[in-house]
């Protein structure tokens, strides 16, 4: 597959050594420069950015891809969002909408450190294997993440709509932060796991 990675900074470059590892090509772009020239040449772009650099994003680009977001918002450091702020949506709805709705959003990578990400892939099967959460209202877009993480050394775990999902894994919500394995996510969030 070939994959488009939108900053490379501590979540992107985790994840582009995994996607590498995997066998799967690679164009990264960042705040100097080969963005655009990543979302082209990509069939799924990771946006691993400051939330508070969503309105950066080329969307015409974008337009048709499966974009993996990654972002979190946290207002001190992206400003202050007022209907996240009231729970009236989520930031990754809030992405598709800054996309124009023309892009199917997935949210995953979010919950996990990125050092964690770097270095606790494990193969399929393993019994310490760690869950990556994912979020999406297409269903074969989400398809396409769900085994992409498999790939990579994580169990993938779908957490439903973009608005179910997000909240569970977006910060303050019960997923964020979490290291679990498959069968401690089952035990500790039900469905969620
Ligand atoms: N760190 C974590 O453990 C973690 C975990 C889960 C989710 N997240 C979320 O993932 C996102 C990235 O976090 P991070 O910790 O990886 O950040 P980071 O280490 O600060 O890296 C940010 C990257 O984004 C690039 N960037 C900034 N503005 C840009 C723009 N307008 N256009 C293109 N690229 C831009 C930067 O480019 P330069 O390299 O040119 O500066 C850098 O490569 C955030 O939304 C964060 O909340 C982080």
């Amino acid at each position: 597959m070939r994959i488009g990675v939108i900053g490379t900074g501590a979540i992107g470059g985790a994840a582009i050594e995994l996607f590498e590892d995997a066998g799967h090509e690679v164009l990264s772009g960042n705040s100097r420069g080969g963005v655009a020239e990543a979302v082209e040449f990509a069939d799924v772009v990771l946006v691993a950015v400051p939330f508070g650099a969503r309105g950066t994003l080329p969307v015409d680009e974008l337009a048709g891809k499966v974009v993996i977001d990654a972002m979190n918002y946290f207002p001190a450091r992206d400003g202050q969002v007022a209907e996240l702020d009231n729970d009236e949506t989520t930031s990754s709805e809030l992405l598709w909408r800054v996309l124009g709705g023309d892009a199917a959003v997935v949210k995953a990578f979010n919950t996990m450190d990125a050092a964690t990400l770097e270095e606790d892939g494990r193969p399929a099967g393993a019994h310490d294997r760690l869950v990556l959460f994912v979020a999406g209202d297409d269903e074969l877009a989400k398809r396409t993440v769900l085994e992409l993480i498999d790939e990579i050394g994580f169990d993938p775990v779908d957490t439903g709509t973009l608005a179910v999902g997000g909240r569970l894994q977006q910060p303050g919500g019960p997923l964020f932060g979490t290291s679990v394995t498959a069968l401690e996510a089952q035990r500790l969030f039900g469905s969620a796991g």
